[in-house]
């Protein structure tokens, strides 16, 4: 791993250039730090390059472990099937796993007098992940002093966050999805950077304990005035390799109820499909291609995406 590190102290990989905006060891001074004019800029960088964005769409749940990455990996190829131009950022910046299943690994970022220019997947999405500036298998370790690493470490999170969204070249995109990492408070953190997504999938599976911490996150989404939301089911029933019905995987609420009793609408059902997970797990998510029911569940999902807000349909 090199030794440079971004404004926000996470690594860079070797020969980038090391960007100018000062990071956290900077700015400690009150004299030295400008730290109002560095956030007023940084706000509106954000704001530029969302400009470009037909829609954000962040894919959360609060729960971890239900198949957040899967769904946006399989959701952006899906969305480029149909023709979209697709973004991806990975905000689980220390269990980083969407890198991977976009087929991103490997690829070199360029670092460029305008922004970094993301990594593009065989499917074409394109895709920023803390997993493209690591080694394979380094866990991530964040750069700055010792003392007080709870208060400066969620700083540099937001930081980098923010310039995974704002220093990347993304070019004109029709979607830029995020997937949020576990933690009902990660979805408040992003709100703090982009207050008015256009579209939120909170992902479940027909478990007690994920509805309910799903129902907390909608909850929270609302009161934050979000506006448009919708419950993706994952893992709704087990799909046999042959083929024929689907067999239940988990004894909990039905995810119609779910959705139902948070006063959301139910935007997908999403069978557990192994062949499926193995393709997603390995950088090659089918999304919508075949006629699996998972497939054809990502291909309704993709659809009501380009219905909902911003979404392309929804402009025609
Ligand atoms: N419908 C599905 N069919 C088969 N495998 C799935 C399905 N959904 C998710 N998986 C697999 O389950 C595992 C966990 O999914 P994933 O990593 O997407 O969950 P997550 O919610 O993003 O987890 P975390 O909270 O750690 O970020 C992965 O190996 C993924 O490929
Ligand atoms: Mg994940």
């Amino acid at each position: 791993m090199s030794d440079t590190t971004t404004d926000a102290g996470a690594p860079m990989q070797e020969g980038a250039k090391a960007r100018e905006v000062r990071g956290y060891a900077d700015v400690s001074g009150p004299t030295e730090s400008k730290m109002v004019e560095q956030i007023g800029s940084q706000v509106a960088r954000l704001k530029a390059r969302l400009a470009d964005v037909g829609a954000v769409v962040v894919i959360a749940s609060g729960k971890g472990g239900v198949g957040k990455s899967a769904v946006t990996a399989n959701l952006a190829v899906a969305l480029v099937a149909r023709g979209a131009r697709v973004g991806a950022v990975d905000a689980d910046l220390n269990g980083p796993s969407l890198g991977r299943m976009l087929g991103l690994l490997g690829s070199r970022l360029e670092d460029r007098p305008d922004g970094i220019v993301p990594a593009r997947g065989p499917s074409g999405v394109l895709g920023i992940s803390t997993e493209l500036l690591i080694e394979e298998g380094a866990p991530l370790k964040w750069k700055g002093p010792d003392s007080d690493k709870f208060v400066w470490q969620g700083v540099t999170e937001a930081v980098t966050l923010r310039e995974f969204m704002s220093d990347v070249v993304w070019g004109e995109l029709d979607y830029l999805l995020i997937d949020i990492p576990p933690g009902t408070d990660k979805i408040g953190r992003f709100l703090d950077l982009v207050s008015e997504p256009d579209q939120v999938l909170l992902v479940t599976i027909p478990s007690e304990v994920a509805s309910s911490v799903v129902s907390r996150s909608a909850t929270q989404l609302k009161e934050a005035g979000v506006a448009c939301m919708g419950v993706v089911g994952n893992m709704s029933g087990y799909a046999q390799p042959g083929g024929g019905d689907l067999l239940p995987l988990f004894t909990g609420p039905d995810i119609s109820d779910v959705a139902e009793s948070a006063g959301l609408e139910l935007w997908a059902e999403i069978p557990f499909d192994p062949a499926f997970g193995t393709l997603t797990d390995q950088g090659a998510p089918p999304g919508s291609d075949g006629d699996s029911a998972a497939a054809r569940a990502f291909a309704a999902l993709a659809e009501r995406v380009e219905q909902g807000p911003g979404g392309r349909e929804s402009q025609r």
